[in-house]
Order: structure tokens, then sequence, then C-alpha cells
């Protein structure tokens, strides 16, 4: 397991990288929304990029899924991942924004693989009854880039061996008080 300087965020934000191009737990987030009734509502999704700059994660959908609908609604989400092996939970408070235009929008659609498309053309919209009559994919692309605006981040580094564990919160809109070192 490798040595963090705990008081710098920028070694997360690589961690985060460095998970997606080697296709590692911490893609794999659970990314919440709020619904019309003010439940939380919670999901897998797969983080596709970060970046440090602005403190965004970007996740892939179909634009018709309930999620993008709460989200135009309501932008409050907060995601969350943890990783076994580097024995790491990092939480989110976030806000969502939803594109299906745009100079990134057209970059993220441009990559997308064919598996990708399918994902994104179903004739009927995720959570749908199914029907085994529909053919599964249609030739309309339903794609929609979400961009996670990061406005808090917390790590919780479990160390079992030391006498306790380290968490830290980064408040990235509050700059006079950006890390804490919180109880754990
Ligand atoms: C490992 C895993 C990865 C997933 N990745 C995505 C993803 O990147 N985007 C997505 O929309 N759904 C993804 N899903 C499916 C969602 O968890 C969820 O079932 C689906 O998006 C419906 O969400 P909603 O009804 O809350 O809108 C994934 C599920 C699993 C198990």
């Amino acid at each position: 397991m490798r040595e963090i300087d705990f008081e710098d965020d920028q070694i997360i934000w690589k961690i985060l990288k460095e998970h997606i191009e080697e296709a590692k737990e911490l893609q794999r987030m659970v990314v919440s929304s709020v619904d019309e009734n003010c439940r939380p509502q919670a999901r897998t999704m797969i983080l596709r990029a970060v970046d440090h700059k602005t403190k965004c994660l970007y996740f892939y959908t179909d634009a018709r899924s309930p999620k993008i609908g709460q989200w135009q609604k309501n932008q409050f989400c907060q995601v969350l991942a943890y990783s076994s092996s580097e024995l790491l939970q990092l939480r989110f408070t976030a806000k969502a924004v939803v594109w299906q235009s745009g100079e990134l929008y057209q970059s993220a659609k441009s990559g997308l693989k064919e598996h990708q498309w399918r994902d994104y053309s179903s004739f009927l919209a995720p959570g749908s009854d199914y029907d085994p009559a529909l053919k599964p994919s249609s030739d309309k692309l339903n794609f929609a880039l979400v961009q996670i605006k990061v406005e808090q981040m917390e790590i919780l580094k479990l160390l079992p061996k030391a006498q306790e564990h380290l968490r830290y919160s980064f408040n990235y809109e509050e700059k006079n008080e950006f890390a804490r070192r919180l109880v754990p």
C-alpha cells in the first residue's frame, strides 16, 4: 500500500486517474440524487474522467434514465467510493450538471465504443417494463454526459495497524479553510 500525504488533495485526484486507467475499484462509484419525493436515490456508475483543476468527475448515462430528470430538478448529489486495496474511502459532496450538447459532450460522444452506443440506444427508456417484442436497441442514441462539480471532498484512510484512522475534509468552496483534519 502506498504512503500518502493527506494534507495534499492532489494525490487523491492522481489516484482516481490511475483507477480509471487501470479499471480499478475507485472507478466504480455510488452516485446519488434526490427524487421528486425528496427521497435519496443511489446507483453504481463508472467514473470516466476527472479534472483536478476544476474539481469535476465525469460519468456517462442514458439521458432518459430517472436520475437525469432528478438532477435537472435538484442538482445536489453525493458520490461515494471505497478501495479495499488502498483502504481508502472517498466521499464527494457536489452538484450535478447534465450535458447533451457542447464541446465536452461531443468529445465524449465521439469516443464511445460500439457496446456503449448499444447501452444508450435501447428502444424504451431505462427502467421501463421489459417488452420481449422489441429489439434491444434502436438507431437513436440517448447519450448524456454527467459532470459532477465537487464542492467538498472527504477522505477516510483506514490504518488498522496505527492508533487511529485518518480523516480529512477538503472544502473547494471555502478557500480560507481548505483542508481540515477530522476525528475519524
Ligand atoms: C458495475 C456497474 C457499473 C454501472 N455503470 C453505470 C454507468 O456508468 N452509467 C449508468 O447510467 N449506469 C450504470 N450502471 C447501472 C446503474 O447502477 C443503474 O442501475 C442504472 O443507471 C439505473 O439508474 P437510475 O434508475 O437510478 O437512473 C452500472 C451498474 C453497475 C453494477
